[in-house]
């Protein structure tokens, strides 16, 4: 016979957190949002990889391309680059994440010594950049023989045929870097000489990068920003159970510091045997998370299989039809408050700390805030990235509003893709997403920080400066259907109507 549970599965907007002593020193502006991405022993050494912020973002075409994981990077945040795209796709878009190097700039306006002021000033117009690099062959990589800015014509002085080698100013008189020089170092060149822009050239006098003096103030203001030893941004992958002897190994190549096995659900034989084959050909020096699960025993087995996280949520996504289709799922808090409890039995056994990943279903800013009090390290979100000006969707206008679109990945859109790019199966029998809009929000900063915000605020509220502290203080209550309504203005007659940001 069946196993019934009779207690119902709960989602986030059930709990209420009860606020406890907070003290004087307890600040928001204070609060540290650290937190490990990967397993570790808890006590006697640090994780291999932790974040600034708890947050990471979905393994989904519409949300995690390069532009995403670099603007999520510099939050201090891990960006995991969508899976469901070729091997060479991936890992291209992986490798642009890590070779992005803040402030500094690939030359978007190039000519050669031959173009003319007429050229000058077509690309002018065409890039709106005033600073052009001239190199021998006109392309962003070649050698540097000198550079254009406003400075150094005078349009109506000068015929627009005149060639660039005649006004441009020359190598010889330019102060210029070697590729290999810090940003600050940089920064410091552009003052003491007071340039505008440093051009930055390899050993043969390629050009590389520029870097340029507006730029500075922008880059100071990252104090969160995740780098790796070589000060590049930390970006995580999606892999999934099938191609991963092939895709693994593109990856790691491409510079991937963290995988994660992208599926609907994690408690199967391959998902260990993609873990069990990552353990053979490379240790425990590839980190790579597995999941999705929703109960203590399949947290149990994708740690023994060797998951550096473990994610936890079916069928809660905003664009998921999981449960209506087929009919499996639990829902988010209950799932992650049982996987939690599994993890911190698994620690007191083994000494091992296996961080908790909630995925899907946050819905307002407090949801974060509620998921990291059940006990996870750290969320995944699809929707809340997607409106962003940095996911890799259109941005379209119905009504005079904007929108950004975002589709599941089991929905229709997303497994044509894989059909007719990958010749996978023809047969698309059931989908189990959707498509559709997100209203768009703006930049991925500005959204951050103001989310961010009232997740340290809700901390302090519990006397909390950290979030174990905040994972061992909390005190959570299942609220009655009443209670939900009470918490929402109520029996007023609202002389805003317009949707408060929650
Ligand atoms: P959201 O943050 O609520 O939008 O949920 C995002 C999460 O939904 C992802 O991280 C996936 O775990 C899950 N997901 C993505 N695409 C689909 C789909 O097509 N069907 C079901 N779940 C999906």
């Amino acid at each position: 016979m069946a196993t019934f549970i009779n207690e119902p599965s709960h989602t986030f907007n059930e709990y209420l957190l009860i606020p406890g002593y907070t003290p004087i020193t307890c600040r928001s502006e204070k609060v540290s949002l650290k937190t490990p991405l990967v397993k570790y022993r808890r006590g006697s050494e640090e994780p291999a990889i932790s974040m600034n912020i708890p947050m990471v973002s979905a393994i989904m075409q519409s949300v995690s391309g390069d532009r995403l994981a670099v603007a999520l990077a510099t939050e201090g945040g891990v960006s995991f680059i969508y899976g469901s795209q070729s091997v060479a796709d991936e890992a291209a878009m992986v490798k642009r994440a890590k070779t992005y190097k803040a402030g500094f700039v690939r030359s978007d306006s190039n000519l050669s010594p031959d173009h003319t002021l007429h050229d000058v000033l077509e690309l002018k117009e065409r890039t709106g950049h005033s600073t052009i690099a001239v190199t021998e062959d006109g392309t962003a990589e070649g050698k540097l023989v000198g550079v254009v800015t406003s400075r150094d014509y005078r349009v109506s002085r000068m015929e627009l045929s005149e060639k660039v080698s005649t006004f441009m100013t020359p190598f010889d008189k330019l102060v210029w870097a070697r590729e290999g020089i810090t940003l600050k170092e940089a920064n410091d060149v552009i003052w003491e000489h007071k340039l505008n822009s440093l051009p930055i050239i390899d050993e043969n006098g390629r050009l590389c990068y520029f870097v340029f003096r507006k730029d500075y103030e922008s880059h100071k203001q990252n104090p969160n920003e995740l780098l790796d030893s070589h000060k590049r941004y930390i970006v995580g992958a999606g892999i999934n159970t099938r191609d991963y002897e092939e895709r693994v190994p593109a990856l790691l190549e491409a510079g991937a510091d963290v995988l994660c096995i992208d599926s609907s659900e994690g408690h199967t034989d391959w998902q260990r045997f993609t873990l069990a084959w990552i353990r053979e050909h490379y240790g425990d020096t590839v980190k790579v998370g597995a999941g999705n699960v929703v109960d203590a025993a399949g947290f149990r087995f994708l740690a023994e299989c060797g998951a550096d996280f473990v994610k936890v949520g079916i069928g809660g996504g905003s664009i998921c039809i999981t449960r209506e289709t087929k009919g499996i799922g639990r829902g988010q808090a209950t799932a992650l408050i049982d996987v939690c409890a599994e993890r911190d039995r698994y620690f007191a056994e083994t000494g091992v700390y296996v961080p908790v990943c909630s995925d899907g279903g946050i819905v307002y800013d407090h949801h974060i805030a509620l998921a990291l009090a059940m006990g996870a390290d750290f969320v995944m979100l699809g929707r809340y990235f997607a409106r962003f000006d940095e996911s890799p969707t259109d941005k379209v206008n119905i009504g005079g509003t904007y929108y950004k679109e975002y589709w599941g990945e089991g929905s229709a859109r997303a497994r044509n893709w894989q059909r007719y790019d990958m010749g996978g199966d023809k047969k698309l029998s059931f989908v189990e997403g959707v498509d559709s809009y997100v209203p768009y929000a703006g930049s991925l900063k500005d959204n951050v920080a103001v989310t961010l915000s009232k997740v340290r605020h809700t901390m302090c509220n519990c006397g909390a400066m950290s979030i174990p502290e905040f994972q061992e203080k909390a005190v959570l209550q299942l609220v009655s259907a009443t209670t939900i309504v009470e918490g929402g203005a109520h029996d007023v007659i609202q002389k805003d109507t317009s949707p408060t940001i929650k």
